[in-house]
């Protein structure tokens, strides 16, 4: 070894060695110091609080106290390549972002419309807002390796640049471009659209044929958003008002309406032998209500949104074979009234909720759809009349004098009629004779306690009614309907701590339809199913 040391090289390299060694020690010294730290400090937050300094802060996944916000990490990274992109924003963003110029932002969306001059202006639109963003193209390196020719309605771009103050009256704020990119191409001679509004009884049966594409137009995002923000609505209602949100099953094994208008499940082993994946046959739901009862017999007042099946032959403007509805249950309400007035107050707190957070939307469709009873449903007090009542209006009318027959439901005409004759406003129409309706509800002189809103373009809105209570009368229902053995379960809400419950059903996509006074349900709904129809 002396020999080897006598080497000059390998003093040299026995130095570095030396050097090295000590290093090395002194890091493992302060590790075991570190690791003494950690080990001393248990749960207490101060030594938490070294412990952080010293461990990146990754490693500390299993600390028991989280970091405060001011025990800044020790290692400050050096800004990544990230922070020296251009921020990414949404056009909805960018039309409220001071237009100072300042910061290089980028944005995607769709392009509306091209006006091919010098500059270029295109308006895009990702969604996020009714309104359109200019982005203004003032130079060829602006496309690179693009040409003007490839910018059409319908193509994907991102645009990189600076928000700038607009010198056009149309719009505060534009994208002064610096590069633009085609993210997603639209060949416009294969593209079916061409998005210059709609008016929208002659083109909706167009735009019907392509439900996956017709999402990209103004009107169907109008609507988009404004179902969005009416489901909002019912939220923050029913929060104010203590109702709890639940979720009943989609698959069950009652046909709650009775109507016989239920879609079967069918699995591998269905009907072979009778088997059964769940050993019975089973449906989907027409509605929740039923597990909504059993569910306010526990927390009072309930709520849910949920998609309904209804296997109606019907190709009316008003049916679809599966529809949103909202439905909700209270436990200890008296009254018929007093489940109206639930109702028309959560209809018009969604309606005055709608105007007041997507007004933009609304006035765009009302004026496409020239509805003129918006403010009929939001400011008028709702007419209430008696089914009797309602059979005198219609008798009194030459046209349904001789056909209209006393105790049958009310046909969508008359629906129509009497709705016309409150002068568009939104008509309840109470105790219906208690054949016509379903076993469910409370009953009083062979009338049932319910009640059917009516409402300009889409008629029946909502149902409701006060649910029978008593255990004995239910009882009998049940064995005349040959219903027994599916609703001992329905039974022993009776028999066990009851109270009388109401409730009531809105359809939300009729609801939206009175609403913006959309024709068609198969128009506020993004893909929808009706008799003969299930596209995608
Ligand atoms: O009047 P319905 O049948 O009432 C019920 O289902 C109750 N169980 C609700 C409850 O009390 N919890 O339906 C309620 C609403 C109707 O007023 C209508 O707006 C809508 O659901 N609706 C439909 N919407 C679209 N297409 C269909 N086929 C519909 N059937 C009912």
């Amino acid at each position: 070894m002396k020999m080897l040391f006598a080497l000059n090289g390998w003093r040299l390299q026995q130095q570095q060695w030396t050097t090295i060694g000590r290093q090395l020690c002194r890091q493992l010294r302060r590790q075991r110091h570190n690791r003494q730290l950690m080990i001393a400090g248990g749960d207490s937050g101060h030594h938490y609080s070294r412990k952080q300094q010293l461990r990146p802060q990754s490693t500390c996944i299993s600390s028991p106290t989280p970091p405060s916000p001011t025990n800044k990490p020790f290692i400050q990274c050096k800004p990544s390549a990230a922070a020296i992109l251009p921020k990414r924003l949404n056009i909805k963003n960018a039309l409220i972002t001071e237009p100072s110029g300042d910061q290089l932002v980028a944005i995607s969306g769709w392009i509306r419309f091209v006006r091919k001059q010098r500059p270029v202006f295109i308006h895009i639109n990702d969604g996020s807002d009714r309104r359109n963003l200019q982005v203004v193209i003032s130079g060829k390196d602006v496309i690179k390796n693009l040409t003007i020719k490839d910018l059409h309605h319908g193509c994907c771009v991102r645009c990189v640049g600076h928000l700038m103050p607009s010198p056009g009256p149309k719009q505060p704020t534009e994208l002064l471009c610096q590069s633009l990119e085609i993210v997603g191409a639209c060949d416009p001679l294969e593209y079916p659209f061409v998005d210059k509004g709609l008016t929208h009884d002659t083109t909706a049966a167009y735009c019907r044929q392509y439900p996956h594409l017709r999402q990209r137009l103004s009107i169907y995002q109008s609507l988009a958003r404004i179902r969005s923000e009416a489901q909002n609505a019912v939220h923050m209602y029913c929060k104010q008002n203590d109702f709890i949100q639940t979720t009943a099953p989609l698959i069950t094994s009652n046909d709650c309406e009775g109507g016989g208008h239920v879609f079967s499940i069918k699995s591998p082993y269905c009907n072979q032998d009778n088997q059964y994946y769940f050993d019975r046959q089973t449906y989907l739901t027409v509605s929740s209500q039923l597990h909504l009862e059993a569910m306010a017999r526990s927390l009072s007042r309930v709520y849910t949104i949920s998609q309904c099946f209804r296997a109606e032959r019907s190709l009316s403007r008003r049916h679809l074979a599966e529809f949103l509805m909202f439905e909700a249950e209270e436990a200890f309400v008296d009254t018929v009234d007093e489940l109206m007035d639930r109702v028309e107050t959560v209809c018009k707190f969604i309606a005055y909720y709608l105007s007041n957070q997507c007004t933009d939307d609304f006035n765009y469709l009302i004026k496409e759809t020239n509805y003129e009873y918006f403010d009929n449903f939001l400011q008028k007090r709702y007419v209430r009349m008696t089914y009797n009542d309602a059979i005198d209006v219609l008798t009194k009318c030459p046209k349904y004098a001789t056909t209209l027959k006393s105790g049958h439901n009310l046909s969508a005409e008359h629906e129509r009629y009497l709705v016309d004759y409150s002068g568009n406003v939104p008509v309840f129409v109470t105790h219906f004779p208690a054949n016509v309706k379903p076993f469910y509800m409370k009953q009083s002189d062979g009338k049932a306690l319910c009640f059917d809103l009516l409402s300009p373009i889409s008629g029946e809105i909502c149902g409701g009614s006060l649910r029978e209570d008593d255990y004995k009368v239910l009882d009998n229902r049940l064995i005349d309907l040959n219903l027994k053995d599916n609703f001992d379960w329905y039974l022993d809400l009776r028999r066990f701590g009851n109270t009388i419950t109401g409730g009531f059903g809105i359809g939300f996509d009729r609801l939206i339809q009175t609403l913006t006074g959309i024709q068609n349900i198969r128009d506020v709904t993004t893909f929808p199913r009706y008799w003969h129809n299930c596209q995608l």
